[in-house]
């Protein structure tokens, strides 16, 4: 049996999908329960379902023999993992964003809240700027609002939760989207299910290109 970890929250119902669409479906019922680990319906799979940034930790330790994860989750994580497949589910931005009319390029050192610490301090260390991180866990658009920061590293996907709160991109860092991710070990020692899973998904993937 292969154990599949997936993300909770933003990208579980396109992973979810998607993975349905590659022959790894679970049954309505067993999705409205509140159960955090499931088969799937053949019986050869198990889905755990975690917060996003304990993906990486859960498939690093081979709990899960595979994971979906947001690239996002992953350029903060250092877990060792193989990433095969961009899933292309789930597509947003890191962004640097502030307050309409705030010019970050005038002020000194920054002051950045974000759940991103790593690629904040990579994005402006490149560039020379000195900065404050304010590491928070949710509703980052907040910071700048109440004056904790001058500007924020978040994701955006639609914009509407910057515009609702009065805030502009800046400078877009990187894009994300949904990963297969990999326990190396489970690549060697299970290295035909995980094959077979990886093509069915690929299959799914290069259908819809057409
Ligand atoms: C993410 C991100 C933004 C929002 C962007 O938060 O941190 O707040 O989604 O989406 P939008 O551009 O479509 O408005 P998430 O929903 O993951 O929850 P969080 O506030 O707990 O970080």
């Amino acid at each position: 049996m292969l154990t599949i970890a997936i993300a909770k929250g933003r990208m579980q119902d396109e992973a979810l999908a998607l993975l349905a669409r590659a022959g790894v479906g679970v049954s309505d019922e067993a999705l409205r329960s509140r159960r955090l680990a499931l088969l799937d319906e053949s019986g050869a799979y198990r889905f755990v379902f975690v917060k996003p940034a304990d993906v990486p930790v859960y498939v690093e330790h081979g709990i899960a023999d595979c994971g979906v994860v947001g690239r996002d989750v992953l350029l903060e994580s250092e877990a060792d993992l193989l990433q095969p497949l961009d899933l292309r589910i789930a597509a947003c931005r890191i962004v640097v964003a502030a307050r309409d009319g705030v010019k970050l390029k005038e002020m000194g050192a920054l002051r950045v809240a974000t759940k991103y610490p790593h690629v904040t301090e990579a994005h402006f260390g490149a560039r020379g700027i000195p900065v404050e991180i304010i590491e928070l866990s949710g509703s980052v658009e907040l910071a700048p609002v109440l004056g904790l920061s001058d500007c924020i590293v978040d994701l955006v996907e639609t914009g509407r939760t910057l515009a609702d709160n009065g805030l502009v991109v800046v400078e877009v860092i990187t894009s994300s989207s949904g990963r297969l991710v990999i326990n190396r070990a489970s690549y060697q020692l299970k290295s035909a299910p995980v094959a077979q899973l990886v093509d069915a998904i690929s299959g799914v993937l290069n259908e819809s290109e057409r």
